[in-house]
């Protein structure tokens, strides 16, 4: 369906001659919707990352659990079903679950008496296409080393799905992104036999191994996720699982369990920020753990509606894009939230602000051969210009403070226009899209999702006169004159050809004009 759409609409949008002067519709300035202004409560509460818990915080942590606990309590009391007659080898721990704050090796707790079983729920969504999802209540085991999340006396158990496998990575549609996630097995178990009924019941799966005992006990939530897949890249870190990350475990406010199989740890050091401001906790290595953890509820795969984007429909709270980018400009303690347009006739003066626009520069690949002359167009047009090449993309958080002070950002296509989400509400983004049909895969990316940020999104297409493949390919070749002929050749050829094949020579004279017709809409009069 993607790539049939793909081609359609770009067969439509995309021939020589209309792709050459597009100036009038380039301008594409989206109205806000004002009445979607974010809420900004949801994230007051922990905005600055906690560091890995050093004795001090411990006792904050505690406390909170404290209340946390009472929670679950609550919440089990409610909602589970209690059955004291029936007593097997686990409620122990189950008692010890329900009572513990903090963690405490299974083993020294001593529990003579007989606790009520605790029933668990399970339910898994497997229709989206972008990932499958479960989530339990109860007695949630997870042993780290086995992939393996155990579900204890689920209260509906139905042998036929009594193993689950998920790879929690939402890029469910591409497979060879999936098969460098790790696959994590859910399991649930049978409730114990009712006291005086039948010895073989029917629900009951006696092949399946028991669940193993705690050995680390939490009470909080557990989000389990992956730091594999294609996440190294910027663009799918954001889309793929900081976006979905946040859709899943911004609800419990810090007070939440992070795990990462495909664990990474340049990844989780460059995202700390974001991981720090989602819980109050180190993100654990799940590969890595010898441990049995038990929780009083877990998601197994997190969240992603679209790309990087968040349909309030379908996210907890109806949170928004915009309530994202909030959540972001606290975790990286960023201080612009709206742009503050200055007005045109003062700018001429040395003393008045310009507004900002940062330029990404790219090097190997959809690089601007003249960025020299396209920067000195959009300095005359009247912006202050901030050149970033790939070098400042290191620090994230020092990048993110530059983007912020920006009012407009310009790139071409690419992961670093990702980068937008550190923009001030009200900013623009100017996306370049290369020579070659790609204007539908690349507006799909990085322009549906714009407005949805509360940003303005202005689209300028490189012409056939544009592009350095005119150095390589005759205007006869199909290049040119068919570049949807490439795609169909396959993922790959259209990569190599249009992606990794060309750089990008801007028209001065048309580049001078777009950036003149956006200063005039960025500015006041
Ligand atoms: C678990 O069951 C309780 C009712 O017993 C329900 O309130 C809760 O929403 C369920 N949780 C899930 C994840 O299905
Ligand atoms: C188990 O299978 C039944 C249908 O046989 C389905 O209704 C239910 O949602 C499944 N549960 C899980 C956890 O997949
Ligand atoms: C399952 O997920 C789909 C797509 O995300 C959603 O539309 C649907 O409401 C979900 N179903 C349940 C039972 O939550
Ligand atoms: C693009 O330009 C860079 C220099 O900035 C060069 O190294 C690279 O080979 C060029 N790539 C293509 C496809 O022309
Ligand atoms: C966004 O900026 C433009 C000027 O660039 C201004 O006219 C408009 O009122 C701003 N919108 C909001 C919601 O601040």
């Amino acid at each position: 369906m993607k790539s049939g759409r793909n081609e359609s609409s770009s067969k439509k949008l995309v021939s020589a001659g209309a792709a050459a002067w597009l100036l009038l519709p380039l301008l594409v300035l989206v109205v806000l919707k004002t009445d979607s202004l974010p809420q900004i409560t949801l994230y007051s509460v922990d905005g600055v990352a906690p560091s890995p818990a050093s004795d001090g915080e411990k006792d904050v942590a505690v406390a909170d659990s404290i209340k946390d606990s009472n929670r679950e309590q609550q919440f089990l009391a409610v909602n589970g079903e209690v059955d004291v007659s029936s007593v097997n080898s686990d409620s122990k721990n189950e008692k010890h679950f329900l009572a513990m704050n903090g963690e405490k090796d299974a083993s020294l707790i001593n529990s003579d008496v007989a606790a009520p079983a605790m029933r668990s729920n399970l339910s898994c969504n497997f229709s989206s296409v972008r990932m499958n999802i479960c989530g339990m209540e109860g007695d949630v085991r997870i042993q780290g080393k086995a992939s393996t999340v155990y579900v204890v006396s689920v209260s509906d158990y139905r042998p036929e799905n009594s193993t689950v496998i998920i790879r929690p990575y939402p890029r469910k549609w591409e497979i060879p992104t999936m098969e460098l996630v790790r696959e994590i097995t859910v399991r649930s178990t049978a409730p114990p036999r009712e006291p005086g009924s039948s010895a073989t019941n029917a629900m009951e799966d006696d092949t399946a191994p028991p669940a193993p005992r705690c050995t680390v006990t939490h009470d909080v939530p557990a989000v389990v996720f992956s730091t594999g897949g294609y996440s190294m890249n910027f663009f799918h870190a954001m889309t793929d699982v900081v976006v979905p990350l946040y859709n899943t475990a911004r609800r419990y406010e810090g007070r939440v369990q992070l795990l990462a199989t495909n664990y990474d740890r340049k990844w989780i050091a460059k995202f700390r920020h974001v991981l720090g401001a989602l819980s109050s906790y180190p993100v654990i290595d799940l590969d890595a753990d010898a441990a049995v953890r038990c929780f009083p509820s877990a998601h197994v795969g997190i969240e992603s509606h679209m790309e990087l984007s968040i349909d309030p429909a379908l996210s907890f709270h109806g949170n928004t894009m915009m309530d994202f980018r909030d959540f972001l400009r606290s975790a990286y303690s960023l201080k612009r939230s709206w742009t503050t347009p200055v007005s045109r006739n003062n700018s001429s003066s040395s003393s008045s602000r310009k507004p900002r626009l940062v330029i990404l520069l790219r090097r190997h690949s959809r690089a601007m051969t003249n960025e020299g002359d396209a920067m000195a167009a959009a300095t005359e047009a009247g912006f202050e210009v901030v050149p970033a090449g790939p070098e400042v993309f290191g620090d994230m958080g020092k990048f993110a403070e530059v983007v912020n002070s920006c009012d407009v950002m310009v790139g071409v296509h690419g992961a670093g226009l990702t980068n937008m989400v550190f923009l001030p509400h009200n900013g623009t983004v100017v996306q370049i899209i290369p020579w070659g049909g790609m204007k539908w895969p690349c507006f799909h990316a990085l322009g549906r999702p714009v407005p949805d940020m509360g940003l303005r999104y202005v689209e300028y297409e490189a012409s056939a006169e544009e592009t350095t493949l005119k150095d390589v390919y005759p205007r006869d070749h199909a290049v040119f004159t068919d570049p949807l002929s490439i795609h169909r050749q396959g993922y790959g050829m259209m990569w190599a050809t249009f992606l990794d094949g060309q750089n990008v020579t801007l028209d001065i004279g048309r580049f001078r004009g777009v950036m003149e017709q956006l200063y005039q809409s960025v500015t006041l009069a």
